[in-house]
């Protein structure tokens, strides 16, 4: 660790005196708390990106499996979305009307998850705050229930986790809650049906806001008759299904909604829809869209806990059209998930050759290597198997040899401009790393 520190920092000068000049204006020297997850004393600046890569202002080209945590999932700068956003901006940036763009992304959106009237959002984490607001209004119910490991953004209700003999605690690290999680949320272990059938038997959970696979604690998937346990006990207790596609979007073109055929009552995604323009947005079955509609009061709506002057704002659709319509299609996905299946198949060979007790898994175009020999059935498990020190370890590695992880965890995700030398890239590094490690 101490000779990959030293051989970043002698190859990063440049970001180095970057970081020290920003300690006297930012917290931190970093314009978020997160950013100080990355591996490394501090975090290569960016100068440019295009693509699958960027170049830090050190000159050093990297491949980029972090895209962002997703955000650039469509590649850094995709043309089309670029061009619509050129042609925007000549056009007005915002004002508050609207324009035909949000019309033609709603109609994907239905088309892709079957959920209709839709409504934006500049974030995930504002769509899923206010999702769980109008559920708790057309229902008359205050509680929500989320997985145990769950994120889903700055949302209260979901900064809450499974502590000590079932009971509901803050999540490490939840800073300043307003309200004591216990008295807002049920959290459930990912895969347990009968915890699912107790935590909404008091009928007082307006609705379950879900990831349809884990993928912020590592990538947990479900087993098989998961969701259909979870759609049909929420249909029996009245409770809403609230499926957060933000990051499942990487199981194809209609998310894992589409690839599992799931029926929501509601759908968030947000992140990556903008091509990297904040952009998020929310949808309702024809049932929940009428609930919703009989119990808005329009003219209070402004002040009602719902909103953003910039939300569903002119730019922001524009390059989700682009993106949705050019960029994140159907063949693109058509070539990621190739690649990801390339990267799974590359890690796994070193993984057997070298007989670590590690494995993958993967959901379409995004795929993780865990530190424990089967795959994690809940959040927990994969929590209870994570290794900060030797994560570091081997982002600082990658990133020493130019390949970018997601500081999280071992995510990888492919982009459309993805190739398969950047996935071989990766291979190799890895190889590497194991070999330093246990040969
Ligand atoms: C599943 C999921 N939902 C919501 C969010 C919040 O997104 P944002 O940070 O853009 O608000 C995230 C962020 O990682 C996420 O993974």
């Amino acid at each position: 660790m101490a000779h990959e520190t030293a051989a970043f920092v002698d190859a990063h000068p440049r970001s180095a005196a970057l970081h020290e000049r920003a300690k006297d204006s930012l917290l931190s020297g970093l314009p978020m708390p997160w950013m100080t997850k990355w591996a490394g004393p501090f975090p290569p600046y960016v100068e440019s990106a295009t693509g699958a890569h960027f170049r830090c202002v050190d000159g050093h080209d990297y491949v980029d499996f972090c895209l962002g945590d997703t955000g650039a999932m469509a590649g850094h700068g995709p043309a089309a979305t670029m061009a619509a956003v050129e042609r925007q901006m000549r056009r007005g940036i915002t004002h508050m009307l609207p324009t035909e763009d949000a019309t033609w992304v709603g109609a994907e959106l239905t088309r892709r998850f079957g959920v209709g009237s839709w409504q934006f959002a500049l974030s995930a984490s504002d769509a899923n705050r206010w999702v769980l607001r109008l559920a708790r209004m057309i229902s008359g119910r205050s509680k929500v229930a989320v997985h145990d490991h769950c994120y889903h953004g700055s949302v209260d209700e979901a900064i809450a986790m499974l502590g000590p003999n079932g009971t509901v605690v803050p999540v490490q690290g939840s800073v300043g809650p307003q309200v004591d999680v216990a008295h807002t949320t049920r959290v459930v272990e990912f895969n347990d049906i009968g915890g699912l059938e107790a935590a909404l038997a008091d009928g007082d959970v307006a609705a379950v806001l879900f990831e349809p696979a884990l993928t912020n604690v590592g990538i947990v998937l479900p087993e098989p008759g998961y969701h259909e346990a979870v759609r049909e006990i929420t249909r029996r207790t009245g409770t809403l299904l609230v499926i957060d596609e933000t990051h499942t979007i990487c199981a194809g073109a209609r998310g894992a909604t589409g690839l599992w055929g799931l029926e929501p009552d509601i759908v968030v995604i947000g992140k990556t829809i903008g091509g990297g323009i904040p952009s998020a947005a929310y949808g309702f079955s024809p049932e929940v869209a009428s609930r919703v509609a009989d119990a808005v009061a329009i003219d209070d709506s402004d002040v009602g806990g719902i909103g953003g002057t910039l939300a569903g704002y002119a730019l922001s659709l524009a390059a989700t059209r682009a993106t949705l319509g050019e960029v994140l299609t159907t063949d693109a996905f058509d070539r990621m998930i190739p690649l990801a299946e390339r990267w799974e198949e590359g890690v796994n060979a070193v993984i057997g050759a070298s007989a670590v007790p590690w494995y993958v898994t993967r959901l379409g175009a995004r795929a993780e290597y865990h530190f424990m020999p089967q795959p994690p059935r809940t959040g927990a498990e994969q929590w209870a198997n994570s290794d900060p020190e030797l994560e570091r370890f081997l982002h600082l590695w990658a990133m020493n040899r130019r390949v970018l992880m997601t500081p999280f965890h071992n995510m990888a995700l492919m982009s459309p401009a993805t190739t398969a030398a950047d996935v071989d890239r990766h291979t190799e590094v890895f190889a590497e790393a194991v070999e330093a490690l246990f040969a």
